[in-house]
């Protein structure tokens, strides 16, 4: 272990899993009561993603996502965290004005929401500058590159990036560069694992994958997908290590049968006046 039992994972610490060779363990998160289990379970980063806005609030992607609906989330996920480290998804739009108003938007996850930085989607000289900018106020700040949901027009769909030479050369600079700019580290999303590999060998900063293969510095999957709670389409790279839908549908339904024969609510779950003492 690089850090005391149940201290508070810090930024250094990811550094030294790293140099280590820990794996870092990483999941989402968007309420209370999910973040209390996953760090009572002892994950390293919990990530307040953007995903939010497909998995939990039924939007068809993440464009609609405001800054107050991540704050609002953010704010429930940390007042349940005693020791992972707690990460805020910048929403689109958010950072794409003037460089005041991205420091403004990065400084309430920290300020109003209790994170200890933020991840912003991709590296272009424009995105790099802000980083920087954001590094300059204090604000850790997580990249990511690869698949970035919040170009789901210009994408068209969700697909594997960096196949082809040329992207996946694009991809190892723009890792690069991020870390140049100072980030702490760095999401690969939906890769070729040997172009994951080679970014990761490439890189003091830690990796840390979702569908780029296992030679990642650490693993982030949506809970929702790795518990069987998320509807619609599961990517590839998903791995389910639970049937909550059906767990939960199944006790509904039962529920439902009880109420509407009677069973429940029974004795046991029912209330009494105080028995009068008869003199
Ligand atoms: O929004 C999110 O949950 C993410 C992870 C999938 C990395 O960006």
């Amino acid at each position: 272990m690089t850090e005391p039992a149940g201290a508070a994972v810090t930024i250094p610490d990811l550094l030294k899993k790293k140099a280590a060779g820990e794996k870092i363990v990483a999941l989402t998160a968007y309420d209370f009561p999910t973040a209390l289990i996953l760090d009572e379970a002892g994950v390293d980063l919990i990530l307040v993603g953007d995903s939010l806005g497909m998995v939990v609030l039924g939007y068809k992607n993440t464009i609609p996502v405001t800054m107050d609906e991540m704050i609002h989330h953010t704010k429930a996920v940390t007042r349940a965290v005693r020791r992972a480290l707690v990460i805020g998804d910048m929403p689109y739009f958010s950072f794409h004005q003037t460089e005041e108003l991205t420091i403004a938007n990065a400084s309430r996850f920290l300020k109003e929401a209790g994170a200890k930085g933020i991840k912003i989607e991709g590296a272009s000289k424009r995105r790099l500058k802000l980083i920087e900018a954001m590094v300059e106020a204090e604000i850790p700040v997580m990249g990511h590159v690869g698949l970035t949901p919040q170009s789901i027009h210009h994408l068209g769909q969700f697909k594997v990036k960096g196949k082809e030479a040329d992207e996946a050369r694009k991809i190892c600079a723009d890792a690069q560069n991020l870390e140049r700019a100072g980030v702490f580290c760095v999401i690969l999303e939906c890769i070729p694992q040997d172009l994951a590999r080679r970014v990761t060998a490439k890189l003091k900063i830690p990796t840390i994958g979702i569908g780029a293969g296992p030679h990642c510095d650490g693993q982030i999957l949506v809970f929702h997908d790795l518990v069987g709670y998320s509807i619609g389409y599961i990517p590839k790279f998903v791995k389910r290590y639970a049937d909550l839908q059906s767990v939960i549908g199944q006790a509904v339904k039962k529920y439902s049968e009880d109420v509407r024969t009677g069973v429940f609510p029974d004795e046991t779950h029912s209330y009494h006046r105080k028995k009068r003492i008869e003199k």
